[in-house]
């Protein structure tokens, strides 16, 4: 179904992101027909050149990033696709903006800039009238380094706009099989009755990468793993996944319970965080050789015990754990059920408890682990195994789901907040995370070495072997 007409003014429009995704992403859009004939989109950012030079770009971009694009779909593409150079903070552009903006169809301003510029921008917006009662700006993450920069942001933000025109991007929240988290839990009754601290032992998060810090070395030092991750990606999937059931699918439902369990999360012991930084390998890259500070003590990667101080999940610990060049891309959501309280079955040893998988990339799907009888004659013997539903087998071409950021770019035409951050869900956030930080910090920690390829430093082991447990196997 195509959205209403649009006019979409991307800043930042030359950068990676813009480039790499959000354009893309936009095409893919219009070849399927969901971009209407009227739609237009507004390229700005400060280098000087005209509409097609910026084409060039595009058709460049694609040809690095997306190259199934049709030819002549992407020549109807980029006819809707201008440029206007602005200068973000300065006088220059915004008068020419002001001019080829049209008074009768959304208006979606889409902040693909460092977030030093967010308040300019939106300040500037508003000195030129661009921004009408129906407009929407979306801003890019990170938001914020801390709870006060994340304060400061919100408020210079809303001086122009209004909370329900302000559209905060996490990605992760764009993924198909993180709102299929909501459907698996809302839309079925088998779950529900079980997902609580009677019959969940622990819950563990895992998002691993492969890709090393590369070329944002600059950026990441200055954040970490923590600040990079978990403060934004990883608290969005314990907040689906530990929320409580809201009373209808609407942007605030949905984000008052998410920020439920942020402010419920409690204080997390240094005990409980295992801080890790990948070694310099053979050929001689490592996280060190990216950043500019030999001596870095930045975490790029981190596992840690977190706990939901309420009603449901009183004394089940949720384990979060996120790297870079670690030995597999896998991220997951894995929810260990206890153990069976007895067993019937001699000789068998302590059964174990199902493990419900929800796999959100790659190979997306959801497994439960299950106990069954070993086939044969010989006694009666249990053995684990997988009910296991892949996405792509069980739906074919259906599962063909839309970038994150192609879902995210039509929610925002369609004026649908659900799956973005509400202000005061950002700054829970950082509220949560401000204190671990400064601990570490403060006493100028230093992050255990990893082996690039590995699982993350001994440290993230022993964190679960204390406790009597197991991360599950990364690849
Ligand atoms: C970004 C982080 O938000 O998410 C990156 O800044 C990280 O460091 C990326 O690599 C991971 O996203 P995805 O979609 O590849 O899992």
């Amino acid at each position: 179904i195509p959205v209403n007409p649009f006019d979409l003014v991307l800043f930042g429009a030359t950068g990676d992101l813009a480039q790499r995704k959000i354009l893309p992403g936009l095409y893919h859009r219009f070849e399927v027909g969901q971009m209407p004939e009227e739609a237009r989109i507004i390229g700005t950012a400060r280098s000087d050149m005209d509409s097609d030079g910026f084409r060039d770009q595009i058709r460049a971009s694609m040809n690095e990033f997306a190259p199934a694009f049709k030819k002549d779909l992407l020549d109807q593409f980029l006819s809707r696709v201008e440029y206007v150079p602005v200068d973000a903070l300065g006088k220059a552009g915004w008068a020419e903006l002001a001019k080829i903006l049209r008074p009768d169809v959304v208006r979606a301003f889409y902040l693909s800039v460092g977030p030093n510029l967010f308040s300019g921008i939106a300040q500037r917006l508003n000195d030129h009238d661009l921004a009408t009662p129906d407009s929407r700006i979306v801003v890019e993450k990170p938001f914020g380094h801390d709870l006060a920069s994340a304060k400061a942001l919100n408020e210079g933000l809303r001086a122009c706009f209004e909370e329900h025109q302000i559209y905060r991007i996490d990605h992760y929240l764009g993924k198909e099989t993180v709102q299929n988290l909501m459907a698996l839990r809302f839309a079925n009754s088998l779950f529900e009755p079980l997902w609580n601290s009677t019959h969940v032992d622990h819950v563990q998060i895992t998002v691993a990468e492969t890709v090393g810090v590369g070329g944002r070395g600059a950026y990441y030092d200055q954040s970490g793993a923590m600040r990079d991750m978990i403060q934004n990606h990883l608290v969005q999937l314990l907040c689906l996944t530990a929320m409580e059931p809201p009373s209808k699918f609407s942007p605030n439902a949905v984000r008052d319970e998410k920020v439920k369990v942020i402010e419920a999360l409690e204080p997390v012991a240094q005990a409980d965080i295992a801080r890790g930084q990948y070694r310099t390998d053979k050929s001689g890259d490592g996280y060190l050789d990216h950043v500019e500070n030999p001596a870095s003590r930045t975490e790029s990667f981190i596992a840690l015990k977190a706990h939901i101080g309420n009603w449901r999940w009183a004394g089940v610990p949720f384990y979060l754990r996120t790297g870079k060049r670690l030995r597999a891309r896998e991220s997951e959501i894995a929810v260990f059920f206890r153990d069976p309280p007895h067993t019937i079955f001699p000789n068998v040893g302590p059964l174990h408890g199902n493990v419900l998988v929800i796999r959100l990339q790659p190979d997306e799907g959801i497994t439960l682990r299950t106990t069954i009888k070993e086939p044969g004659q010989g006694g009666f013997r249990l053995s684990d195994v997988a009910l296991d539903m892949s996405f792509a087998d069980a739906l074919g071409d259906e599962s063909q789901s839309p970038d994150a950021y192609e879902r995210l770019v039509m929610d925002v035409i369609r004026g649908d907040q659900t799956l973005f951050m509400r202000g005061d869900e950002a700054e829970a956030a950082w509220a949560w995370v401000d204190p671990i930080v400064k601990g570490w910090e403060e006493r100028g920690d230093r992050p255990a070495r990893y082996d690039q390829g590995s699982s993350g430093p001994e440290e993230a082991l022993m964190l679960m072997h204390r406790d009597g447990r197991r991360w599950r196997q990364i690849g």
